[in-house]
């Protein structure tokens, strides 16, 4: 019997698996508060990173592939890939039936409620699970890191050291002044 595409992408992996999509523009330790509480669920997260051509990032979508597989060398259980077109589409690819996002506060959830209807309507055998971050999590976004580290505030709370790195490599070349930590560190050496 000819095996549907769902079939053969389960067959390739035994256990739960949840799609975790977004820019991670760069990532945040909010994604990864959220990843690691995934992980207590699923035996299984692809960071699935949108290749979107309207949008201009920070970095690169290599970069962003490697930054996070840096950060998950060690973790077996989270693959990282990209996708391009509609997302219920590659859940379905891979094989998953789970899409998990954050919800930070009650600002976040309009949108979110709004995508998770129509990935609903797209492809009804797809549940949206969301789960909330630690409340320390709960103001940090991409955006916000990068203005913060562009105008010479700290962030080394609020993302990976391979991000904190990567982002002082970006910004090396332009006009911002480094983080104001490292910058209070360096004058009293
Ligand atoms: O980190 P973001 O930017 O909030 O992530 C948004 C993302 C990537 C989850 C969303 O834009 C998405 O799923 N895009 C893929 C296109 C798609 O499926 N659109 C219909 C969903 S309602």
């Amino acid at each position: 019997m000819r095996q549907t595409r769902r079939a053969r992408a389960k067959a390739r992996h035994t256990g739960s698996l949840a799609v975790f999509p977004g820019s991670f523009d760069p990532i945040t330790n909010g994604h990864l508060d959220i990843i690691e509480r995934s992980l207590s669920v699923f035996d299984q997260v692809v960071v699935a990173i949108l290749v979107n051509l309207e949008k201009s990032p920070l970095f690169s979508v290599e970069e962003r592939v490697e930054i996070i597989r840096e950060t998950y060398r060690k973790q077996p259980r989270v693959r990282v890939e990209t996708f391009t077109g509609l997302l219920v589409d590659y859940a379905e690819r891979v094989g998953a039936t789970v899409i998990v996002r954050g919800l930070r506060a009650i600002s976040d959830f309009e949108y979110e409620f709004q995508m998770a209807l129509m990935n609903r309507r797209l492809d009804p055998r797809i549940e949206t699970v969301f789960m909330m971050p630690a409340e320390g999590y709960s103001y940090v976004s991409s955006r916000l890191v990068k203005e913060v580290f562009q105008l010479g505030g700290g962030v080394s709370a609020l993302v990976p050291p391979v991000v904190e790195r990567r982002l002082r490599d970006k910004y090396r070349d332009r006009t911002s002044p480094r983080p104001r930590g490292e910058r209070a560190r360096r004058r009293v050496r």
